[in-house]
């Protein structure tokens, strides 16, 4: 009953809220009500996310209530919020920072509402207060990248690369740990020098204009690789460094996160040199973990999906090199 009279009141009370959408009719009666905050639409990978959430949702019968946060963490929270108001029987949210969220979360807890992290993380103090975490290993990825940079150095006998490096959201998960993976990957080795890492927001049109500024700043002769934090802002870069007659991938060696379609055929036409995978499909996992807990059974702390890099010093031949 209680599901059931949070989803009228949801219903009731959707007017009021912007991009808030229910997706169950409320005659079919959902076995439970899941309220998910996305944190933006920001990449494809993004849009890929919802869409894997809102089809595992459909596939396990669940209603969904999903608000769109377009970057604002003011607007997670008031989602938040609204989910405890309608008394959802379980909160998925993927946090745009780590900070900030010990107010929310604590209000949800008092509330009894389990709380599922997808996709990002929050600060470690505040460990106490969600049940569960599913998404990437953002460290090994930054760490995939920084090994796959130490192979092809090995390969063509590079001596000295200096690399630019444009990040995600300054305090999000994937940008502090695809920096700190990178970074410690290639600590030690004297071949390799962090010219300047900069802020990109996991944009495609910051990626640009990221890129623009450092082929201002060092030349094209001053920068050896662009590790780029996601594959929108790696396609902004490879528009300037195309528009600017810059051969990407030769001229300037290209690594990238995610695994987009347009990315894996950029590295497959020999415009990338590496991709690192970070999957978007974590729909599935999160509706098993919801399962679990309605059934009142553990759950596992942390889910991590398996992923792994592609790069030209593979065989790009391979079936299993494509891109979401
Ligand atoms: O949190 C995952 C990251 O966020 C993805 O790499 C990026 O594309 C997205 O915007």
């Amino acid at each position: 009953m209680r599901k059931l009279a949070a989803l009228l009141l949801a219903l009731l009370l959707l007017s009021g809220l912007s991009g808030c959408a229910v997706r169950q009719e409320a005659e079919e009666k959902p076995a439970l009500v899941v309220g998910f905050s996305q944190l933006g639409a920001e990449s494809s990978w993004r849009i890929a996310n919802t869409a894997s959430v809102e089809a595992a949702a459909r596939d396990f019968g669940y209603g969904l209530m999903m608000e769109n946060a377009n970057q604002k963490q003011e607007k997670q929270i008031d989602a938040i919020r609204s989910f405890i108001a309608y008394r959802v029987d379980v909160i998925v949210f993927s946090p745009i920072v780590e900070t900030g969220w010990e107010n929310v979360l604590t209000e949800a807890r008092q509330a009894g509402i389990p709380v599922i992290l997808v996709d990002r993380m929050i600060d470690a103090a505040q460990d106490d207060l969600y049940t569960a975490y599913v998404g990437a290993d953002f460290y090994a990825e930054g760490r995939r990248a920084g090994e796959y940079l130490i192979r092809k150095a090995d390969a063509e006998g590079l001596a000295h690369l200096r690399i630019a490096e444009i990040c995600g959201t300054p305090d999000s998960t994937p940008m502090r740990d695809r920096q700190r993976g990178f970074a410690d990957a290639l600590a030690g080795d004297p071949r390799f020098e962090i010219i300047e890492s900069v802020n990109g927001d996991f944009l495609r049109s910051k990626g640009e204009e990221c890129m623009a500024s450092l082929l201002d700043k060092y030349g094209p002769d001053g920068i050896d690789v662009v590790y780029s934090h996601n594959d929108s802002m790696t396609l902004g870069v490879l528009d300037v460094l195309e528009r600017e007659g810059i051969a990407p991938a030769r001229d300037i060696l290209l690594i990238t996160v995610d695994g987009e379609k347009e990315a894996v055929n950029a590295l497959k036409a020999g415009r990338i040199n590496c991709v690192v995978q970070c999957t978007p499909d974590l729909g599935g996992d999160v509706m098993r973990l919801v399962q679990a807990l309605k059934n009142g059974q553990e759950v596992p702390r942390v889910t991590h999906p398996k992923e792994s890099a592609f790069s030209d010093l593979d065989d790009l031949t391979d079936p299993s090199v494509e891109g979401f």
